[in-house]
């Protein structure tokens, strides 16, 4: 009997928790789409016109035409004949031979929300092939999308074991996944009706990576793996310090919230050192309330099968606190306090018993129920159960939709399982609580050690994952981590954004202190001086801000930026002192966008680039002659409109909103685990 109560409890648990994690992921999708919306509407005229422009030029819209390419599964072994196929897609409309290849890497996503932007000219990489008169193209990375193989694992994961999931992402790893890139450049052809027969490889035209995030990272590794084969290399946001406990994810948050809302601050400070002495304590009735003004009426329902104080259900409770306590910070890598949830959570909470705000904070001036309360009321208010009907049925849609949009039959849930995979096997990044520090937001129960038992609880232990953790340190070593150097280079990070912390711009502790920024863009075929890179923190900005801001005219030119020294505002109670010791300089977005649009007038006329930060041997260069002296001066590519930035050719429009092309996830790991906790616990 106990065993069917707890079983039906877990269903239900399975229930909130897969209900929470599916509303999770599209929340910040559902945030970021009100606000494409807004924008778009206030653009219809204008996008249409562009759809309307752009169509005759096609002759076909590229998202109709999904392309595969077939890719070695295993690159590394000699005796494994099976393969891979990835998806990709090509926006062709601005080729004109000569132009680049334009390689835009979406990485831990599936590329079909993605493919949409292909068509809109206000969007960064398609503005990049309209200027150079480049092909554009968006590829999806293996084991997401529809670039996985279709296998009964891959059909139905959920009634996957855990040995039939590892063997089925046994080949899911970093290095597996930029050798397909390089395979595929190396073999890549492409028929262009108007231009038969170019010959596209990197050694006869040349590459350029684009990447955010993850796919900002593979960029930067990419470039060192295999020098050359791509000649310009954005890497926006890319964390390419890989590290377990990743409790920093959460500093940029906490200085953003001293900066915009002190209360605030303080009370998500208490409530999370009320949720840690609540678990320590197995102290319940203000964590049911929780739960239940949170979750509505089932946690209730569900308590009266139980006995409260069994361990059994804490690990139930533990669920919907982490589920909680995540909440108000979901979507702040995206849009901060005052744009995203994380102010209207504040607000909310903060005015729960005075229209005016509390002194101090509610936890400061209320009593410890009242406080626990008003955070509840905050929380419930911007998650899902406060509107579950409506969210309900927004979901149905979507998944109808989404049911019909696909032409596989892989399951939904692939790019979930797909990345929760890379997490607990090699790139880490949990984002975990410290609760020795003061500033801490995240109660103690969500560390490191629970994270890898729920890479353990759905993956079971292999090669791959074990009780150690993610093994970050083969790739940490291979690429060098924060103190990767490359030339032919430009490293943006927004300076907001919580994974900068793994960034070469990191403040961290062991990030590095010694390396320098440049404001020039090197000569073609020039080189770097040793410990320098053409790097630029976005002020105010995000996870990928350059990519969400529309490419305009707003600021014609690339406006040399003053070096700063006071990045973060002197209200931190963190010492920050590496901004101000390389002065990395700060732009904004657009500004991002024209240095970016510079560099690559620079950089690709060369067909070799020599960089030897440490002294060695230059490779020889058959460098073209240079075409750009400076940030500041422009070049032209083979009759493109390579403005380096004064942009002439670009169509008039207010530079705001955000673009279709948005960054890849990043999904935080904690909030991806307890969809994968509960769907499988329920089956294996
Ligand atoms: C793959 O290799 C196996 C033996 O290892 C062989 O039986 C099979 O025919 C090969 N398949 C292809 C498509 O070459
Ligand atoms: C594709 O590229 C790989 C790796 O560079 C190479 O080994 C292979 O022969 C190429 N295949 C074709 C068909 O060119
Ligand atoms: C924060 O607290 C101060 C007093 O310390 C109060 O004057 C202010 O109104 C509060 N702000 C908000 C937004 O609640
Ligand atoms: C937690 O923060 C403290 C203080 O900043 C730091 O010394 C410590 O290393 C951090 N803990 C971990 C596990 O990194
Ligand atoms: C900076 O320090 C790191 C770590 O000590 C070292 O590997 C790197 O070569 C140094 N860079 C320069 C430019 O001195």
């Amino acid at each position: 009997m106990k065993i069917n109560i707890f079983f039906a409890v877990l269903a239900a648990n399975v229930w909130v928790a897969s209900a929470t994690v599916q509303w999770k992921d599209s929340v910040s999708r559902f945030s970021t789409d009100l606000l494409r919306k807004k924008h778009r509407d206030q653009q219809v005229e204008k996008f249409s016109t562009v759809m309307n422009r752009l169509k005759p030029a096609l002759g076909k819209d590229p998202t109709d035409y999904p392309l595969f390419v077939e890719l070695p599964l295993d690159h590394f072994g000699a005796n494994n004949n099976e393969t891979i196929k990835c998806r990709y897609f090509v926006q062709e409309a601005y080729y004109k031979p000569g132009g680049p290849v334009i390689f835009h890497d979406i990485g831990e996503a599936s590329i079909g929300p993605h493919a949409k932007g292909l068509v809109d000219e206000d969007e960064f990489s398609v503005a990049m092939a309209k200027r150079f008169n480049g092909l554009l193209i968006l590829f999806e990375h293996r084991f997401y999308g529809q670039s996985a193989p279709i296998t009964s694992v891959s059909k139905d994961l959920s009634k996957a074991t855990r040995r039939e999931l590892t063997q089925f992402f046994k080949y899911h790893t970093i290095e597996q996944a930029l050798e397909d890139v390089v395979y595929f450049a190396k073999n890549f052809t492409y028929d262009l009706e108007e231009y038969p027969k170019q010959a596209l490889t990197p050694d006869k035209t040349p590459w350029v990576w684009v990447g955010v995030s993850y796919s900002g990272a593979r960029g930067a590794w990419i470039t060192k793996r295999n020098p050359g084969l791509f000649k310009a290399t954005l890497a926006s946001s890319a964390p390419v310090q890989l590290k377990v406990n990743f409790w920093e994810y959460f500093t940029a948050i906490e200085d953003a919230l001293l900066i915009n809302n002190k209360n605030c601050s303080s009370d998500l400070r208490a409530a999370a050192k009320w949720l840690s002495d609540a678990w320590d304590n197995r102290d319940h009735n203000l964590v049911d309330q929780l739960i239940d003004a949170v979750y509505e009426k089932d946690w209730e329902e569900t308590l009266e099968q139980f006995t409260p104080e069994a361990e059994d259900v804490w690990d139930i409770r533990k669920d919907y606190l982490q589920d909680a306590a995540w909440t108000p910070f979901a979507d702040f890598q995206y849009f901060g306090v005052n744009g995203g949830t994380l102010g209207l959570f504040c607000d909310i909470m903060e005015t729960a018993y005075s229209d005016s705000g509390e002194a101090e904070g509610v936890f400061e001036s209320q009593s410890l129920e009242r406080a626990v309360r008003a955070y509840a009321k905050a929380v419930a208010a911007i998650s899902p159960y406060s509107y579950t009907v409506r969210s309900q049925q927004r979901s149905q849609r979507k998944d109808k939709a989404k049911r019909q949009l696909s032409t596989g039959t892989l399951d939904d849930r692939l790019d979930d399982y797909s990345w929760l995979w890379q997490v607990c096997s090699e790139f880490g990044a949990f984002q975990v609580a410290n609760t020795s520090r003061v500033e801490n937001l995240i109660p103690s129960f969500i560390d490191v050690q629970s994270q890898i038992d729920s890479c353990i609880s759905t993956f079971g232990i292999s090669d791959q994952v074990s009780e150690a953790g993610p093994n970050v340190d083969p790739i940490n070593e291979k690429y060098r981590g924060w103190y990767l150097e490359l030339s032919n280079t430009l490293w943006t990070n927004g300076e907001f954004d919580p994974w900068r912390a793994l960034s070469i711009d990191s403040e961290e502790e062991g990030a590095p202190t010694n390396d320098t920024s440049t404001l020039e863009i090197p000569r073609c075929g020039d080189t770097f001086p040793a410990g320098t890179q053409l790097r630029y923190v976005i002020k105010d900005g995000f996870h990928g801000s350059e990519f969400s801001e529309d490419v305009g005219t707003e600021t014609p030119g690339f406006e040399e930026p003053e070096p700063s020294n006071t990045l973060r505002s002197p209200t931190s109670t963190r010492t920050r002192t590496r901004t101000s010791m390389t002065g990395t300089p700060v732009v904004d977005a657009t500004n991002a966008q024209n240095l970016w649009f510079s560099a690559m007038s620079s950089w690709l006329p060369c067909t070799t680039l020599r960089f030897n930060p440490k002294g060695a041997v230059a490779e020889t260069t058959t460098a073209a002659p240079s075409t750009s002296e400076s940030v500041t001066q422009t070049g032209t590519l083979d009759g493109a409109s390579a403005t380096g930035g004064s942009g002439e050719n670009t169509p008039q429009g207010k530079n705001a909103g955000a673009s279709l092309v948005i960054p890849s996830m990043m999904i935080p790991f904690f909030v991806s685990i307890v969809a994968f906790l509960a769907g499988i616990r329920a089956v294996v």
